[in-house]
């Protein structure tokens, strides 16, 4: 018999009911259970999503259900917690949300879970990290979120700015997923020529100095659309699908994930966002790029920002 895929969804807020639209839509999995403290408007959500089954691309069965489905879930996606408010930081929300982690991941590994967490709650490196110890699950089969939205951020800004096809441009923001991430130019492709080259096709077009501004737009992304209307949540439901779609599939697909890393640039011991082969057992391998001198500190810092953190919630 075919094996069944089931998501286990914790958390049907914003960000996870959006993921649980996208993932109907997008016709992966076969079975999503819901879970969240709120049964009513989980309930509603069960719902609304099943009643537009007749239109997804594939069945599907939904349901709101309780820690025990997780038992036999392949991936457990967790998006509870509180989200950032107008001008709190990704890591203020750390010690609220470590404490609601504790409890979420001692539940799901109640029932018996042996598959692979998706991780997207913020501050999501630390949050991942957390994940990891609380399961005690091998660090590939616990997976952030990092900063894959903010790679597709940047790509969508650089084909914006190149007016080519975001397929086309080959570009990765790595570090915390926060305002400590960095780019990483040295790396960056346009129709496969390095993005200098392609700027020097056109010097009357492109200058050097519109990346710096690139980049600040991707990095306060967040901001600018909780400015707006209070929280993201369609661009991150996107990646998550996308990094189920990965595992599920057994793509072998290069995503910037939060990944644990031991000995990368003297980084150890840490979750943070880099370039990572994704496959059915999570983390196949992460790709240590060769960064310049410039990202090399940058990244360092970043690690630092993170290793900080942790530092205080652990003392
Ligand atoms: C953002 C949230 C997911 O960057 O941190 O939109």
């Amino acid at each position: 018999m075919e094996h069944v895929n089931r998501v286990a969804l914790i958390g049907t807020g914003a960000v996870g009911s959006s993921y649980a639209f996208a993932l109907l839509n997008q016709g992966v999995a076969d079975e999503l259970v819901m879970i969240d403290l709120n049964k009513e408007k989980s309930e509603g959500d069960v719902m609304d999503l099943n009643h537009g089954l007749a239109f997804a691309p594939f069945n599907k069965k939904i349901w709101f259900g309780d820690y025990s489905d997780c038992k036999q879930a392949d991936i457990v996606v967790i998006t509870a917690g509180a989200n950032q408010k107008p001008g709190e930081t990704r890591i203020d929300l750390l010690e609220k949300n470590t404490d609601i982690f504790k409890s979420i991941v001692g539940s799901v590994m109640k029932s018996g879970f042996d598959g692979i967490f998706i991780v997207a709650t913020n501050p999501v490196d630390l949050l991942t990290y957390m994940t990891w110890k609380f399961s005690g699950l091998p660090v590939h089969r616990v997976i952030g979120s990092g900063t894959i939205l903010d790679t597709a951020r940047l790509k969508y800004m650089l084909s914006e700015y190149f007016s080519i096809d975001s397929k086309n441009v080959h570009a990765y923001i790595v570090g915390e997923h926060g305002d400590s991430e960095l780019p990483v130019w040295s790396h960056a492709t346009v129709a496969g020529k390095s993005i200098y080259e392609r700027m020097e096709d056109h010097p009357d077009r492109y200058n050097e100095g519109d990346l710096e501004d690139i980049f600040q737009q991707v990095r306060d992304a967040a901001y600018a659309i909780i400015d707006r209307k209070g929280a993201t949540h369609y661009g991150i439901a996107m990646g998550l699908v996308r990094l189920t779609k990965a595992i599920l599939h057994n793509e072998n697909s290069v995503l910037t994930v939060s990944s644990y890393v031991d000995g990368y640039y003297d980084v150890e011991g840490l979750y943070i966002g880099v370039p990572a082969i994704v496959n059915r057992k999570g983390i196949a391998e992460v790709i240590e790029l060769n960064l310049d001198r410039k990202e090399k500190k940058q990244f360092l810092e970043s690690a630092d920002v993170l290793k900080r953190a942790l530092a205080s919630i652990q003392s």
